[in-house]
């Protein structure tokens, strides 16, 4: 099964950190890419972030000018749902939340071509519970990009009950046509990687909780000792505290509440006091002048 011809358009919903990390990978091999969001300036915000991006790859050198031109300009943004309708793929990085991504999908089938591929960027949602929402739940599966989408390889193929076999082979290939190294896996809680990173959140966490270490030097230990290239509440700063706490959440209940993942607290207070991490200028750490977390 091959990838999308680059001339197909290529829609994302959801603007902030994955939506514009993923419409930048899908502009970069070519797509013309049209991103929504609920909020129509975070679209727009989106879309000029991307254009920034480019600009600093070219000054750095790493595209001439007209190729960062010519990227940047195949993405724009829209404030309407219905000029999606055109998309072959549509690619939805939206908020963690089950029945939100049900909506959107549900609208999304009747406005678009009944060839027309869904993927969810969700990281720990059933992709079988999504596709449920759908008449055609074999078109969706789970495209499940990592943090800083640009620059990070790895895309897991996330497949449904449902999912069909087309729809995994097509996506698999774009995914690797776009210069990403796909893996499959099933809608297992968390698929792989965010279930494998689990324990090197919630062991981290509970030693705080403790007050066996401070935040810095967990970071610090993990990073310069253990080989890690991020601590874990640098990590979660960046991933954002509200999606973090969310995975962790639907890990839990998707694993019949094995104790094994129950949240901690710190992070249920930390979202509750809006504390989301680095877009929101404070989590873990405080950001805006902040120096990074000092070494061991
Ligand atoms: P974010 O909070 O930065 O952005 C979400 C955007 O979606 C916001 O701009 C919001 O206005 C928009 N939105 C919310 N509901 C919407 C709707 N019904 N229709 C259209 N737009 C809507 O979130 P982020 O971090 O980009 O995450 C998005 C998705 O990607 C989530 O499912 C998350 O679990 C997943 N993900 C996040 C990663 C991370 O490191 N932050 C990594 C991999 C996956």
């Amino acid at each position: 099964m091959s990838a999308l011809p680059p001339a197909s358009l290529v829609a994302v919903v959801g603007g902030g950190v994955m939506g514009s990390g993923i419409a930048m990978v899908a502009a970069s091999a070519g797509h013309p890419v049209l991103l929504y969001d609920l909020q129509p300036e975070a679209a727009q915000r989106a879309v000029d972030g991307i254009r920034n991006q480019y600009a600093k790859l070219a000054a750095r050198g790493k595209l001439n000018e007209q190729q960062a031109e010519a990227a940047a300009s195949r993405v724009s943004a829209t404030g309407s749902l219905s000029d999606l309708k055109g998309a072959a793929l549509v690619i939805e990085a939206i908020v963690e939340r089950l029945d939100a991504k049900q909506a959107l999908f549900r609208e999304l089938e009747a406005l678009v071509a009944a060839d027309c591929l869904f993927a969810s960027n969700t990281s720990s949602i059933s992709i079988t519970s999504i596709a449920a929402a759908l008449q055609q739940p074999g078109r969706l599966a789970g495209m499940h990009f990592f943090n800083p989408a640009p620059q990070m390889a790895l895309v897991e193929i996330v497949s449904g009950m449902a999912s069909s076999e087309q729809t995994l082979k097509t996506l698999g290939a774009t995914a690797r046509a776009w210069g990403k190294t796909a893996v499959s896996t099933r809608s297992a809680p968390g698929f792989i990687v965010n279930r494998i990173a689990r324990p090197f959140y919630s062991e981290n966490l509970r030693l705080a909780q403790e007050g066996a270490a401070d935040y810095a030097t967990l970071d610090a230990l993990l990073r310069e000792c253990g080989g890690f290239r991020m601590g874990p509440f640098e990590l979660m700063d960046l991933i954002g505290l509200d999606i973090n706490l969310a995975v962790s959440q639907s890990v839990w209940q998707a694993t019949f509440l094995d104790p094994r993942y129950t949240p901690t607290l710190i992070q249920q207070e930390m979202v509750n006091a809006g504390w989301l991490g680095r877009k929101s200028g404070r989590g873990y750490y405080r950001y805006g002048g902040e120096q990074p977390p000092p070494a061991v």
